[in-house]
């Protein structure tokens, strides 16, 4: 791929703008010597004002999501790529969100410009294990986990039952909720179901894949191994 477009792609600008930095001699190889448009180098060679390039396309990260951030590239509020560089709302391909936290849950969240890996871990048929953990505003009664665990439980307006979720209580107003499906504010709903409601919901664990002490607002790239635990869970 030509550089002005490799480059472009990556949302440093447009294909005007990246040409101007060749023209001002802004993009360098690894040695520092000045590239030009035409040249033949690899992404890794590649350095803007010294800095390396950002991931190729096939990047997939995680972030944890403090509360108060949309998972959408819209919203008039905060929106999770307010936490990125700003250039990684313009990259071609574009960058998802793999699946949607609500504005108030907090936790691990997946993106990603792989249009075919995006599909394999948020199809309904993968089962894809997604962990919670959520404070209540009551005590649990007792019987939350046999009811989440029947593979009977219907959510009101729905006509399937959800598949079988593990409750684990971590307190008497705290619990960890693992389910394999992402319907619509699905955690939410199975506690106001049972007559509780959840005052705070995180997100801390994707198939294998945890937070592993991941700063709240921070985000790193993840590598084959992070990919591997993400489809052992
Ligand atoms: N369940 C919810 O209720 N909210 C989320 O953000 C995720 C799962």
């Amino acid at each position: 791929m030509r550089l002005v477009r490799l480059i472009g792609n990556l949302g440093y600008g447009s294909r005007k703008e990246v040409a101007g930095m060749f023209r001002e001699g802004r993009i360098t190889d690894a040695a520092g010597e000045v590239l030009y448009a035409d040249d033949k180098v690899g992404h890794d060679d590649i350095l803007i004002d010294g800095e390396s390039l950002d991931p190729p396309a096939g990047l997939v990260l995680m972030l944890n999501k403090p509360t108060g951030y949309t998972c959408s590239t819209r919203d008039p509020g905060r929106i999770v790529y307010d936490l990125l560089p700003p250039r990684f709302k313009l990259r071609s391909p574009v960058l998802s969100t793999v699946g949607r936290l609500d504005r108030e849950t907090s936790g691990l969240l997946l993106m990603t410009d792989d249009g075919a890996l995006l599909h394999r871990i948020i199809s309904p048929k993968a089962h894809m294990r997604k962990v919670y953990e959520a404070m209540l505003a009551e005590d649990l009664k007792g019987d939350e986990a046999a009811l989440f665990a029947s593979g009977a439980m219907m959510l009101e307006g729905e006509d399937t039952p959800l598949l079988p979720a593990v409750l684990e209580v971590l307190g008497p107003r705290q619990a960890r909720l693992t389910i394999t499906e992402g319907r619509y504010h699905q955690v939410r709903r199975m506690f106001a179901a049972t007559g509780n409601h959840v005052d705070a919901l995180g997100r801390v664990a994707v198939g294998g894949l945890g937070l592993d002490g991941l700063a709240p607002g921070a985000w790193r790239a993840l590598d084959p191994g992070d990919m591997a635990r993400v489809f052992a869970g």
